[in-house]
């Protein structure tokens, strides 16, 4: 069943009454703006989704634009939380699986405690996304950005683990999941208030250097390839066929690139099918290489210990997690950064820019198709 990690007593119970109506219904998107700006703020007091929060909150219309931000619990997405909520314009929930961790870190990087609320999530588990969104909805909060920016990376793991549903972790977390949330909350980007900074809603879901083949960093073995997608179509399942995308042996570097290629895939996909109607910018980027994340937490020590180096003085592609979480609030809320279907980077003395990716990436056909295999497998078709 679910494996909530959630040491937050009360998100249990926020979970419990929860299930069914956002299970049933997929989505679709709409519009909105603003900039990574200076000083806090209070808005509403930092609800855990509960309705009676909703109730203090008021119209959405008044509300401050919102951003959901997967896994700002560490690293990327909880800086990126931290320069949201300094602007002063934004509420961020931080949708997470641990809620003390996410509200002891929050406190650690002086987040202004009214300029955020957390809610579990457990990408781990399809239902906990169920869950999140039913939780979500009920706290009675607008939604004008959403940002699937969690993943785990398991480079040393001999064996694939399996996720709720059996699907291997990787995979399971960082595409599938994010795939089922994304598509259910289309609906409620779409009904974000007209009345915001933003010109249109933005979905953003974080990619990565290593999911693009056409660059050095993307061609390091084990490379991102999904291959004819006969390991997903079969179900990408622990125990059974094969746990990968492409059908093969299981490799847990090569699942986490797969998943990031699936990711950008997504948003490309995502655009394709949405932005003429709804008006809503997807976007993905690759934040640079934040080496001393906990993203490499299940490395090998020597590893941890020399790649950040190796990132800070042999290739100069070191980003600490502060500068990271500003370029992720820049593709959140900066107007300049409002063009949908980008995979944004950053050069160190330019700032954003909009980059080329890989042949594999760029493949309209097999977004296509990890879309609807992805729909099939998340239970949305
Ligand atoms: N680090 C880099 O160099 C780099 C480069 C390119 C792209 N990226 C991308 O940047 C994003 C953030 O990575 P990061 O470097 O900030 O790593 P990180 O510090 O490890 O952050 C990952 C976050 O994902 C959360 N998470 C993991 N499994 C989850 C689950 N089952 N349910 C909910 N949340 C879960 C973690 O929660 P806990 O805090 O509870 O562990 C953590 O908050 C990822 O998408 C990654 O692919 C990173």
């Amino acid at each position: 069943m679910v494996p909530v990690v959630s040491s937050g007593s009360s998100i249990s119970a926020i979970h419990a009454s929860s299930r069914s109506a956002a299970q049933r219904q997929p989505g679709q998107p709409r519009h909105t703006r603003l900039a990574v700006r200076s000083q806090a703020v209070a808005s509403p007091p930092a609800t855990r989704g509960t309705s009676s929060g909703s109730a203090k909150l008021g119209s959405k219309e008044t509300q401050k634009p919102t951003a959901i931000i997967t896994g700002a619990s560490s690293g990327l997405g909880l800086n990126a939380a931290k320069a949201l909520a300094a602007t002063g314009d934004w509420h961020v929930v931080m949708a997470v699986r641990d809620y003390s961790k996410a509200a002891r870190m929050a406190r650690e990087l002086g987040i202004p405690r009214d300029s955020y609320s957390i809610l579990h999530l457990d990408l781990a588990s399809l239902d906990s996304v169920r869950d999140f969104v039913e939780s979500f909805r009920a706290s009675g909060r607008r939604l004008d950005a959403l940002v699937a920016n969690a993943a785990v990376y398991l480079p040393t793991a001999k064996e694939p683990t399996p996720t709720a549903d059996g699907f291997e972790l990787s995979v399971g977390t960082n595409h599938l999941a994010h795939f089922l949330l994304v598509n259910l909350l289309l609906e409620d980007l779409k009904a974000a208030p007209k009345k915001s900074p933003l010109p249109a809603p933005r979905l953003v879901i974080v990619g990565s250097i290593t999911g693009n083949t056409n660059t050095l960093a993307g061609n390091v073995p084990p490379k991102a390839d999904l291959g004819d997608l006969s390991g997903l179509e079969a179900g990408v399942k622990v125990g059974q066929a094969s746990p990968m995308i492409d059908g093969g042996e299981f490799d847990g570097a090569k699942a986490y690139k797969d998943s990031k290629l699936c990711n950008m895939l997504t948003v490309r996909e995502l655009h394709r099918r949405y932005h003429d109607s709804t008006g809503i910018t997807f976007s993905s980027l690759y934040p640079g290489c934040i080496a001393s994340s906990g993203l490499f937490r299940s490395h090998y020590g020597l590893f941890k210990t020399l790649f950040p180096l190796f990132q800070k003085y042999i290739t100069k592609g070191y980003v600490s997690e502060e500068e990271a979480g500003k370029r992720l609030a820049q593709v959140i809320s900066d107007p300049a950064l409002g063009k949908s279907g980008v995979y944004w980077s950053w050069n160190n003395d330019t700032g954003a820019f909009e980059n080329e990716v890989s042949g594999e990436v760029a493949d309209g056909e097999k977004g296509r198709r990890l879309w609807e295999v992805s729909e099939r497998l998340v239970g949305l078709a």
